[in-house]
């Protein structure tokens, strides 16, 4: 597998198993999961309209995965927006630490699981945007 930018947010394709009695995706590390699991979770029963997310994470790398339904991952490196459409089991978008996200355009029934690297803490947590870019604009662009 060719190596990855960490810098950056991006997509990545996981292993999916072909199966007629349905198909199976994995993620692991060393692998498609480009760091060492450490926590999961997931969001669910999202009401039409509303936002998740709304914060960068100072230490922490993820992977989401729309394992049911899609969603918007809307992602910010202090410069500038982009947005990703998840909507596939066997997709999964890395976001390195650094990142400000927030998730809109849930579908109804749609499942948005979370791989990450750190254990909860919400001292990693950077939750005011000014505050982030303040500290994103002290590192290159990267989007
Ligand atoms: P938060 O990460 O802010 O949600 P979002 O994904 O929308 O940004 O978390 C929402 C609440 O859940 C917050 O009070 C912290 C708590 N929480 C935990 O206790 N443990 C966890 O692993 C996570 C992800 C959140």
């Amino acid at each position: 597998m060719k190596s990855l930018d960490l810098t950056r947010p991006q997509l990545i394709r996981l292993p999916r198993i072909h199966d007629p009695r349905g198909n199976l995706t994995f993620a692991q590390n060393p692998g498609a999961l480009p760091f060492t699991l450490r926590r999961a979770y997931w969001i669910y029963d999202v009401p039409a309209g509303e936002e998740r997310g709304g914060h960068s994470h100072r230490e922490m790398a993820q992977m989401l995965v729309a394992v049911g339904g899609s969603f918007n991952v809307n992602v910010c490196d202090g410069f500038s927006w982009r947005t990703f459409t998840l909507n596939r089991p066997f997709e999964g978008l890395f976001i390195p630490p650094g990142i400000w996200r927030t998730l809109d355009n849930f579908s109804s029934g749609a499942v948005c699981l979370s791989l990450v690297s750190t254990d909860y803490a919400e001292s990693d947590y950077i939750r005011d945007f000014e505050e982030f870019r303040e500290i994103a604009r002290k590192c290159p662009p990267v989007l």
